[in-house]
């Protein structure tokens, strides 16, 4: 997985702008703020560096993980496409972009409050519309089918998740890193809006009670190519890395739900495969074999985050 051509280009043209010791710098500091939940911490860096040490180092792994979940959103909505998509914190465009993917008819607006990285998603999605400002201070939310929110609800104030649920026409959907932090908020969010009338759409397979208990948690992974930038700026020998992610969808009406859902990387051995998957009610790990070929045939294509074998 790699962000458009286009987009990959530009981003090599700031990160050269920038150089490599600065960029090498505001890498360093972007990551602890990260993992520090500390985003606040990058301010005294220069803006230049602090957006493209992202655009390097995250946007494609964010990109990835939103081309995944919204993938999946879409197979569940069938026809009900959405027609307007608002991608709320919407960083460089990250989400938006993926969006544009999966929804190239829908109409994108991406909300974002740091001038920077909203000018940054300028240049790759002119034709989005744009609302600068931080979403707390904002009165009126227009109502769009579907709203996003990738990597951000976690930087909000919890009072926003009911703002984004009554903006929602169609469908919900928030991404968050894959630690046990951050799936440990989305489950309360998922817990809260059921009670409030939403229906799952994913990754659950039931809108029963999360059957994942601490010290486990539910994420995916999402590939991306890391170009040789990136490898030298994290001192990495891969070229590739996995963007773990978890997330929750949730709609204003029931779509089909499969009857599990792939929540391990299968596990290939010779004429048996391995699939740990959620049913809804509990979590299972079934040995595949070839004595059931229909159930094999589909285990050997199937992946993390795909819908389970029966
Ligand atoms: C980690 S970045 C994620 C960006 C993008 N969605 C992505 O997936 O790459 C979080 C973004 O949310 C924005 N954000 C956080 N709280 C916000 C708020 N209250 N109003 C507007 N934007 C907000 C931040 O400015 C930042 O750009």
């Amino acid at each position: 997985m790699q962000l458009p051509d286009a987009v990959r280009r530009s981003i090599q043209s700031r990160a050269e702008a920038v150089g490599f010791a600065s960029l090498a710098r505001a890498t360093l500091l972007l990551s602890d703020a990260y993992r520090d939940h500390r985003p606040q911490d990058l301010a005294p860096i220069p803006a230049e560096h602090r957006i493209a040490a992202y655009l390097v180092t995250r946007m494609p792994a964010t990109y990835a993980a939103a081309f995944h979940v919204l993938g999946e959103v879409r197979r569940r909505l069938g026809d009900r496409l959405p027609a307007s998509v608002l991608d709320v914190g919407a960083g460089t465009g990250a989400a938006s972009l993926a969006a544009r993917a999966h929804f190239p008819d829908a109409r994108l607006t991406m909300l974002e409050r740091d001038a920077g990285f909203a000018r940054a998603a300028e240049e790759w999605l002119p034709k989005a519309a744009r609302l600068t400002g931080d979403l707390a201070r904002m009165k009126e939310l227009p109502p769009h089918d579907l709203v996003i929110a990738a990597y951000s609800i976690g930087e909000m104030d919890p009072a926003q998740l009911w703002r984004l649920w009554d903006t929602t026409r169609i469908a919900l959907v928030l991404i968050e890193p894959g630690t046990p932090r951050a799936f440990t908020a989305l489950a309360a969010m998922r817990t809260a809006l059921l009670q409030r009338g939403a229906q799952m759409v994913a990754p659950c397979p039931a809108s029963g009670p999360c059957p994942i208990e601490s010290p486990d948690w539910c994420h995916f992974a999402a590939r991306v190519e890391r170009t040789s930038l990136h490898r030298r700026l994290k001192a990495a020998d891969l070229n590739y890395e996995d963007e773990k992610f978890s997330y929750i969808a949730v709609a204003r009406h029931a779509v089909e739900l499969p009857q599990a859902r792939i929540i391990r990387r299968p596990e290939h051995n010779p004429g048996r495969i391995q699939i740990t998957q959620c049913t809804g009610t509990g979590i299972e790990t079934r040995q595949v074999t070839r004595r059931d070929p229909v159930a094999f045939r589909k285990a050997r294509h199937a992946g993390w985050g795909d819908e389970g074998v029966e």
